[in-house]
């Protein structure tokens, strides 16, 4: 697609006039597929942002990089993209193009705002790759399936607990910066001769699916389960009713509809399914084995009646 740092001319890295920065987006002839986007993204100013203003320089994802974010995400034609600082709109535009996905760019200079809008018109992919101007920071993100990100460690830090807060599954893609100690669920790093930043030319992309929010008590006749939650760890322990001590603790990973505790250290294995705001232990081993297939409610104010 477009060579890489081609519009840095086009785009003040300073300052821009007030008017320029106060700018919103404004819709014109909008197609059907445009305006079920922008709609359903477009949202009001960030409390305590009351002027939008650029917190990362313009600097191109190569070509081979954006690729990667998408293949790694496993973007396919079901996929709302959305871009956050999307520059020259590269990533929604190639999301698009060869991988058939619906995307958003959010862009806070105008001038990239329209020239990706150009650009996806010359690739065909208006209708699926749109462009606002607007700060990434009130953007309403829910309707979102994959995220994209190339901005900067303190950003992506100040994004995450709205990332976090997505719904259960959503992936994020990150080009070199990471999310701290939300460690990725994949990485991967590859040689860029042609990247325009850094001396070692290569760049990482890092994975991350949103995970369900487990933490708290949970209830089942005579039987409590009380979950501690780390991003995508977690450690369940599991208490029959009367008793002080927990018949079982697990460990392992929490997915997007899924928890999972392998047990080969304890012998204790367990599968818990979410579904329909329950969770049941779909699958038990060694000291849960009696309870495999029992359901789990969110505890109420007063903790589990029977349990
Ligand atoms: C490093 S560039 C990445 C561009 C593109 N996503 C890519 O990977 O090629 C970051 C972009 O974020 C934009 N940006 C910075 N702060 C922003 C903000 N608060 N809201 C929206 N866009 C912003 C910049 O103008 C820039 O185009």
């Amino acid at each position: 697609m477009m060579p890489p740092g081609s519009l840095a001319l086009a785009t003040p890295r300073g300052g821009r006039p007030p008017a320029a920065r106060q700018s919103r987006f404004r819709g014109g002839k909008l197609g059907f597929s445009f305006v079920r986007l922008t709609m359903a993204f477009l949202v009001a100013a960030a409390p305590g942002r009351p002027q939008a203003q650029e917190d990362v320089p313009f600097i191109t994802t190569p070509d081979v990089v954006t690729l990667a974010m998408l293949e790694l995400a496993g973007v396919g034609p079901q996929d709302n993209v959305v871009d956050l600082g999307s520059g020259d709109g590269r990533i929604v535009i190639t999301a698009a193009r060869r991988f058939g996905a619906h995307g958003l760019g959010v862009e806070i200079v105008p001038e990239l705002v329209a020239a990706s809008r150009q650009h996806a018109r010359a690739a065909g992919v208006a209708e699926r790759a749109v462009f606002v101007e607007q700060d990434l920071f009130a953007t309403d993100l829910r309707q979102a399936t994959v995220v994209t990100m190339y901005l900067l460690p303190a950003v992506n830090l100040q994004l995450r607990p709205r990332l976090l807060a997505l719904k259960p599954g959503t992936r994020i893609v990150s080009h070199d910066w990471d999310l701290g100690d939300w460690r990725p669920d994949r990485s991967l790093s590859l040689d860029v001769p042609d990247k325009a930043i850094g001396k070692d030319k290569r760049s990482t992309v890092h994975l991350w699916v949103v995970p369900a929010p487990v933490q708290g008590l949970w209830c089942s006749e005579g039987l409590r389960l009380e979950i501690a939650q780390r991003f995508q760890r977690f450690s369940a322990s599991f208490t029959a009713a009367g008793a002080t001590v927990p018949q079982a603790v697990v460990d392992g990973q929490v997915g997007a509809a899924e928890l999972n505790a392998p047990g080969e250290a304890t012998g204790t294995r367990a599968r818990l399914r979410l579904e329909d705001a329950a969770l049941t232990l779909a699958e038990a081993t060694g000291a849960l084995a009696a309870w495999q297939g029992r359901s789990f409610s969110r505890a109420g104010a007063s903790g589990c009646a029977r349990a």
